[in-house]
Order: C-alpha cells, then structure tokens, then sequence
C-alpha cells in the first residue's frame, strides 16, 4: 500500500479528462494535476521544445513526491515518454500505448483512424504503437486542431461542433476505417458530436478511460495501491491542482471537464524546474 499520489501533466487542461476517468476508476488515489497553461498548446510545437516542457513538468511532480506519473496528453506522450522513461526512475504511463491497444483490439476489418493534434498526427507514435501490436493494421490520421478551442468554449454540442467534424471528418467516415481513436485530451468531450457524424458502425476509443485502466493495472501489479480493496488508507482522497498561469479559467472550464467542483488551484512558476 502506498499513499502518495499519482502525478499526472499536460499541456492545459485537457488532462482533466484523464483525471476523470482515473478518479472513477481508482476512487482511492490522491492525485496532483499539473496542467501548463502559460504554454499550450504542446501540439503546435517542436519535440524538442515539448520534451523540454514535458521534463520541467516532469521535475515538479516529482518535487511533489508522486509514486508515479501519468503524461495525459497525447502530444506529450507521442514526443516525450520513451525519453522521460529513461532519464527519471519513476513508472510512467502515457495515453498513446493504451488508446493503441484498444483500438487494435476493436478493429474487424485492421483499418483504424487516428485524429490528434498536429504534433501527435505528425510524430508517428500511433503508428508505431499499433504496428508493434499488429503489423497488418493500415492507420488514416488527421489532424484536427480546432476541436481544442471548441471544447475550451464549451461548445462541443453547438452547431460549430457539428460543421467542423464534418468539415475534418469526412474524409475518414468514407475510408473504410471500423475504429476511431479520439487521441487529443479534449477529444472525449466531442464523443457525442463525433460518433453522431461517424455513425454507428465507427466505435470511438477513449484514450483517457484506457490510461486509467492501464494505470491501475501497473498499481495492481507493482503493488503500489493506495488502498486493497476493503483495505483502504483513510477515506480522504486528495486531488490538487496546479497550473502554470490563469488559474481563475483553469477552474472554470475544469470544472465542466470533470463534472465536479474543484476547490483551489495555484499557480506555479514551470521555468523554476
Ligand atoms: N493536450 C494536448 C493533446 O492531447 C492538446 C492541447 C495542446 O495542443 O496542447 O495533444
């Protein structure tokens, strides 16, 4: 049993989405949430200026003595995880692998389509996460930047909503694809407003609810719960929130991420680590 908490970053607030889940998942984890408002997006940027980030991200989790840290966000993930996992010894897990494997689970026809930021569509981590599961899935990806400021508005059931997933999705809804994966931290917002233009034959995955899964999992298996079970620590959960700049929006529009009041954030400065 270990009580510390679970550290979890991205770029904003998008991660949000990643706590939800977590917070449903695993009711019994303390978490600190580090979302690095004064710099997103991460998905217009350079791998190296997003790794760059990613380690001062990184570096204040670690300060905040976590037991393990989850990259909730998919730019960050695709850039800066396989050279986070080997330079801090810390166990870390990041939204692509597990989006990855249950989309190749999902699949019938091993066509799959992928929509992110430009940074996720133009890394190639995707790929090469599902080529390492199967080899003979074909992938079309898109980048769809402008589901992040819809979603910031909290416009992901307008008419705007509506007409840019057609306008971006067109394309893939005739490809041939049977699974779509939702591989930005807002995406999951857009759920409804997706699946009703791509229709029921398109299964949507969630890479956010499949990290939450893998990330208990590795607590399971590295036997680093906070609670076993009928077992549990003291009851109080803790969830804190820490952002880089604006923390007056951070809980405004976070609190519609995660559908529950958040009580306190502050404001750190990033550049220090
Ligand atoms: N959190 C980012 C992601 O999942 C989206 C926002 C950004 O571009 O920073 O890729």
């Amino acid at each position: 049993m270990d009580s510390r908490p679970i550290g979890v970053f991205d770029s904003g607030i998008g991660g949000l989405t990643v706590v939800k889940e977590i917070m449903n998942l695993l009711p019994d984890e303390n978490i600190v949430y580090f979302g690095d408002t004064a710099r997103v997006p991460y998905g217009t940027k350079s791998k190296e200026i997003v790794t760059r980030y990613s380690f001062q991200c990184i570096k204040f989790l670690l300060e905040n003595k976590v037991k393990a840290i989850v990259v909730a966000c998919n730019t960050a993930s695709a850039s800066s995880l396989d050279i986070a996992k080997q330079s801090f010894d810390i166990p870390f897990i990041g939204v692509v692998e597990p989006g990855a494997v249950a989309a190749c689970n999902m699949t019938k026809v091993n066509k799959i389509g992928i929509i992110g930021t430009e940074g996720t569509v133009s890394s190639g981590a995707y790929e090469k996460a599902i080529n390492i599961i199967n080899n003979n899935v074909k992938m079309v990806l898109k980048a769809c930047p402008l589901f992040v400021p819809i979603v910031e508005e909290g416009w992901q059931e307008s008419e705007i909503a509506s007409l840019t997933a057609q306008q971006y999705l067109h394309s893939l809804k005739g490809s041939g694809i049977d699974a779509l994966v939702l591989a930005c931290t807002h995406y999951p917002l857009l759920q409804n407003t997706i699946g009703k233009f791509m229709g029921d034959s398109i299964r949507l995955v969630n890479p956010a609810f499949e990290t939450a899964k893998a990330l208990k999992q590795m607590l399971t298996e590295s036997n680093l719960h906070n609670c076993s079970n009928d077992n549990c620590a003291d009851g109080s959960v803790k969830y804190k929130y820490f952002v880089s700049d604006n923390p007056v929006k951070f809980k405004k529009i976070g609190e519609n991420f995660l559908q529950k009041p958040i009580n306190h954030v502050e404001k750190i400065d990033i550049e220090r680590y």
